[in-house]
């Protein structure tokens, strides 16, 4: 899983907004990421779904425990997502989140949220994060805030990542 996701977000044109610059794949804290999210308790195995060819996984989606404070209401903080380089533009990165969402709904979960591009994300259904009343825990993630609500009673508060965000 490290290295799809290192050689996939060494392709992110946004990267460096600054430069437009891609990331060596050696400079690629996602892949670091994911293996920490692996480890760690927010870990939802039925959460985290690859898209395979042959022996080969192409593609690779993760939704992690997160909670919304102050009352501690658990939804889910979808990400990372990586395609393999050679298989982006094909659809599977769309299929992926569309799939994530059909088992976080069907195991009961309300709320998905994401820090992402927005045009990509709107096509799933994600709305800026606002609009369900979840509040960004930072600020300077505006509009790329986002989030999606499946099921369940409308929710408040301030999202919270999983512990290894925080040390990305
Ligand atoms: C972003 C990513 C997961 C999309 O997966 P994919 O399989 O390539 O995407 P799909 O084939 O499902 O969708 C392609 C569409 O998404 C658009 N798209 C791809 N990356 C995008 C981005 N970062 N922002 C906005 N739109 C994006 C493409 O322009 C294309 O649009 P079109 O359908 O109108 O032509 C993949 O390109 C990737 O791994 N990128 C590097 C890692 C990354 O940036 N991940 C996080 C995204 S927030």
């Amino acid at each position: 899983m490290r290295s799809l996701h290192r050689a996939a977000f060494a392709t992110d044109p946004a990267a460096d907004p600054a430069t437009g610059a891609v990331r060596a794949e050696s400079d690629v804290p996602e892949a670091r990421l994911v293996d920490e999210l692996r480890e760690d308790v927010a870990f939802l195995p039925h959460l985290s779904l690859v898209a395979v060819d042959r022996d080969e996984v192409v593609g690779h989606v993760i939704a992690t425990r997160a909670w919304l404070e102050p009352l501690r209401t658990p939804v889910l903080g979808l990400g990372p997502l990586g395609v393999r380089p050679d298989r982006q533009g094909g659809g599977i990165g769309t299929v992926l989140v569309h799939a994530l969402l059909a088992v976080a709904e069907a195991a009961g979960e309300g709320v998905v949220a994401l820090l992402g591009a927005p045009s990509y994300y709107r096509r799933t259904g994600f709305r800026p994060s606002t609009d369900l009343g979840v509040t960004p825990s930072d600020p300077a993630w505006g509009k790329h805030f986002q989030a999606r609500r499946s099921a369940g009673p409308p929710v408040e508060g301030t999202f919270r990542y999983a512990a290894p965000f925080d040390r990305t």
